[in-house]
């Protein structure tokens, strides 16, 4: 069976302008195309997990827009928990308008709307739905202090947290996100954490065991085209990137924990679940757009028979 997971997070309506190159300030330049897809860093991560045929449960603000039913009609149409997607009156949704470069490296400005509304009550008002669960997984694009909140709620009530401590924030505290059971932050969010240079495997698990000593349980490292890296209190392991001609990276950060939550709730088997972690989220960058480009499971395993 596969397991219950909890997306407490963001949503975004994703603006991608796929670009020759940036334009200069006060110049005018023409792009290729356009792309409008539903994203966000909480509902990406929740929609690859229902995507690949998780039970899921969102908890998340929406703004007063056009923007906001589509976002609430694109859970329901995955079959998501949308009991706690709430809309907020007067507040507009959030918005990304992301450039993506021939190269299908991304640059994204986040407009967090409706967001920032997901305060600590929000929280508490799905107490009861999230006690059912066996993951709660979290990002930083909502208040840091629901964020606080929500791992504090994991750890009174023993139910496994995941912090995605993404985009990167330099006012987060880190002694009040010692109990988070699972961190997986990328390079560069793992150096604003530890104050610690990251650039390669051995820097990456030094920096991560620093966190460790303040508590930490397990660290993730996600290195983009370099891997992933697992560090826990009885060793490491390295996993090797999925080789593909890149189209589009946006959102391959956020497929990648999706399928981890999908993945390790049911077989709770780190390795397995990384390695399906690392695949899927390869396969999401030959793709252009964010949420549109993740696999189903049946386009998944595809995929998987061909590599
Ligand atoms: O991680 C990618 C996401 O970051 C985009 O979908 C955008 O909405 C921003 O939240
Ligand atoms: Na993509």
């Amino acid at each position: 069976m596969t397991g219950k997971i909890a997306v407490v997070g963001s949503n975004m309506v994703d603006l991608i302008t796929y670009v020759n190159r940036m334009p200069a300030p006060g110049e005018t330049l023409e792009a290729p195309s356009f792309s409008l897809g539903c994203g966000g860093k909480g509902a990406n991560q929740a929609v690859a997990a229902a995507k690949l045929g998780a039970d899921v449960l969102m908890v998340t603000r929406i703004g007063d827009d056009i923007f906001a039913d589509n976002t609430l009609h694109n859970f329901d149409a995955l079959g998501m928990n949308t009991k706690h997607v709430i809309k907020v009156p007067g507040m507009s949704s959030g918005v990304a308008p992301i450039f993506v470069e021939k190269s299908g490296e991304n640059s994204i400005l986040i407009v967090k709307g409706a967001n920032e509304a997901l305060t600590p009550a929000e929280v508490d008002k799905a107490a009861d739905d999230l006690k059912q669960c066996d993951l709660i997984v979290m990002q930083l694009e909502v208040p840091l202090e629901t964020i606080y909140h929500t791992i504090a709620f994991g750890a009174k009530h023993g139910i496994p947290t995941l912090l995605n401590p993404a985009p990167a924030q330099p006012d987060l505290d880190v002694s009040r996100i010692t109990d988070v059971t699972y961190l997986v932050p990328n390079e560069t969010e793992l150096e604003l954490l530890t104050g610690m240079t990251v650039s390669d495997e051995i820097s990456a698990e030094k920096a991560a065991r620093s966190l460790m000593e303040k508590g930490i349980k397990t660290v993730i490292v996600t290195l983009g085209s370099k891997g992933a890296l697992l560090v826990t209190n009885d060793g490491k392991k390295h996993f090797e990137p999925v080789s593909v001609t890149p189209k589009d990276t946006t959102g391959a950060g956020d497929a990648f924990i999706g399928a981890f939550a999908r993945y390790f709730t049911e077989s709770k088997d780190l390795d397995f679940s990384l390695g399906q972690a690392s695949r899927y989220a390869a396969d999401s960058i030959t793709r252009p757009g964010t949420q549109k480009s993740y696999a189903t499971a049946e386009e998944f395993k595809v995929f998987c028979e061909r590599l």
